[in-house]
């Protein structure tokens, strides 16, 4: 396993995560957001620390910053999300909009960053898959950490 299929196996738990949301019932919903802003925050840590900075030598720079940008919209919506998690009319309003700009993000990577990393040398990353799954483990503290201060207590 490369580090390109750790990268879409995440988009896979990430997608698995909306659908259980959709899934479960209602008092189980608010355990579904914190879940999805672990996997979400963690996978974008992991992006923007190791991925990012190499993707930029492979596609224009304007389209990761875009990227970035789109990381930052969702960060946004998960923290209000996150804050939201016990209403669940405004919770429902924000997972749907969380949902929409999370399907085209990973779309988007997929069709148009993903295919060209895939020519890279696992070198250039600076770790290989299975430090990053390591990593990811700090990353996942990390991310942790950041919802803790989001959450509400
Ligand atoms: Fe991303
Ligand atoms: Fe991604």
């Amino acid at each position: 396993m490369d580090i390109i299929d750790v990268l879409i196996q995440q988009h896979r738990d990430v997608e698995a995560l909306f659908e259980a949301y959709r899934a479960a019932p209602d008092d189980e919903r608010p355990e579904l957001c914190v879940r999805l802003a672990e996997a979400l925050t963690l996978h974008s840590t992991i992006e923007e620390r190791w991925v990012y900075p190499v993707a930029r030598s492979v596609v224009h720079g304007s389209r990761i910053d875009f990227s970035v940008e789109e990381h930052g919209e969702m960060t946004q919506l998960l923290s209000e999300l996150l804050h939201a998690r016990w209403d669940e009319r405004r919770r429902e309003t924000t997972v749907r909009q969380l949902e929409a700009v999370v399907a085209h993000h990973l779309a988007e990577e997929e069709r148009d960053v993903y295919p060209r990393l895939r020519k890279v040398e696992e070198g250039a990353f600076g770790l290989s898959s299975t430090e990053l799954a390591r990593s990811a483990s700090d990353a996942r503290r990390e991310a942790l950490r950041q919802l803790a201060v989001a959450a509400p207590p």
